[in-house]
């Protein structure tokens, strides 16, 4: 059973971390400052001992340009505590393609696997697959917290593209039990087989069936961590059109069970109108606001990163 906002090892120790969730996702309209907010984070959490993961799922990553580091396809550790992935998203799909071809080429009908492989070929090419890799990725990785990572922090693409990534678990779970479905079939048949045969009908384990069942486990077990043990924290600036699109993604988290985070209103001009503002507060007086002011220089590398929280109102 999954505690809600578990409290991995090494806070409980520490009295000063509070309880916060171990997965915690940046997300809100283009241009915000998902990505400048998720790194100034990171390196937060990282600055208090916790062994953090900062994971960009956004296709066109640019944590590498907000940290002023060169990152790669691989966790690159930045700091004592600070580890950094930009996952190569078209690297994901191959290896995503592949492992679904494989197990469609184990489970399915020889006569299919031709109509099965043009589709494949047509969905890897289709919108939305990059991401739907790292999703897939993220999945993986979100495996890894709380035994390899204290906190997972994920910077990801403007909204629509958060939201898929945060369904995509439900939404992979009836192909994978359709692919079960198929090969239980399929071993049901040749156990029958070698019965009429007079063969030993012992029951063998299934290696692709076992294989089909663990995903399906994987995929239930993500789409409940991310409602259990994750939050999405939403960034906007104080204007009224990011506002109502802040408020729509508000709702649609909350109708599907996800948790909100503090909403963080970036980018807040000295003279900033007091209507909006206002209404950005009263909007999300429930979850509670941070406030981070428009920098005359853009918030570029870890100091700069540093200096920005400390202006948090
Ligand atoms: N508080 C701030 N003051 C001044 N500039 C800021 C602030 N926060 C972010 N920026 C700048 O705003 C721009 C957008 O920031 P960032 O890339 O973090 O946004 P994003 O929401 O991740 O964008 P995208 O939707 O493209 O991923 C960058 O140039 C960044 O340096
Ligand atoms: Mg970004």
């Amino acid at each position: 059973m999954l505690l809600r906002f578990r409290r991995t090892a090494r806070a409980e120790q520490d009295p000063d971390i509070p309880a916060v969730p171990s997965i915690v996702f940046f997300g809100g309209k283009g241009g915000v400052g998902k990505t400048t907010m998720a790194a100034a984070h990171a390196l937060h959490l990282a600055d208090r001992g916790l062994r953090t993961l900062l994971l960009s799922t956004d296709p066109a990553h640019s944590l590498g340009d907000v940290l002023a580091m060169p990152l790669g396809d691989t966790a690159v550790q930045v700091g004592e505590n600070l580890w950094v992935r930009e996952p190569d998203a078209d690297a994901a799909l191959r290896r995503r393609v592949r492992r679904i071809g494989d197990d469609a080429a184990r489970a399915l009908p020889r006569e299919i696997l031709p109509a099965v492989s043009r589709h494949l070929d047509h969905a890897a090419a289709g919108p939305g697959m990059a991401e739907s890799a790292l999703a897939d990725l993220l999945m993986g990785t979100m495996e890894e917290v709380p035994d390899v990572w204290d906190r997972l922090v994920v910077d990801s693409a403007p909204t629509g593209h958060l939201m898929r990534l945060l369904h995509l678990p439900e939404l992979l779970t009836p192909w994978v039990e359709g692919l079960a479905r198929q090969r239980e079939r399929a071993v049901d048949a040749d156990r029958f087989a070698i019965g009429v045969i007079g063969g030993t009908q012992e029951r063998t384990d299934d290696p692709l069936l076992e294989r089909l069942h663990a995903r399906r486990r994987e995929l239930e077990r993500a789409a409940a961590r991310l409602r259990e043990d994750a939050e999405v924290r939403l960034v906007l600036v104080p204007r009224r059109m990011v506002l109502a699109e802040t408020d729509r993604a508000a709702k649609e988290l909350a109708d599907t069970g996800f948790s909100l985070g503090t909403v963080v209103v970036n980018q807040v001009p000295a003279d900033v109108d007091p209507g909006v503002i206002g209404d950005v507060r009263a909007r999300f007086a429930e979850q509670g606001t941070v406030e981070a002011p428009l920098t005359g220089r853009e918030p570029i590398g870890p100091d700069a990163l540093r200096d920005l929280l400390t202006h948090l109102a």
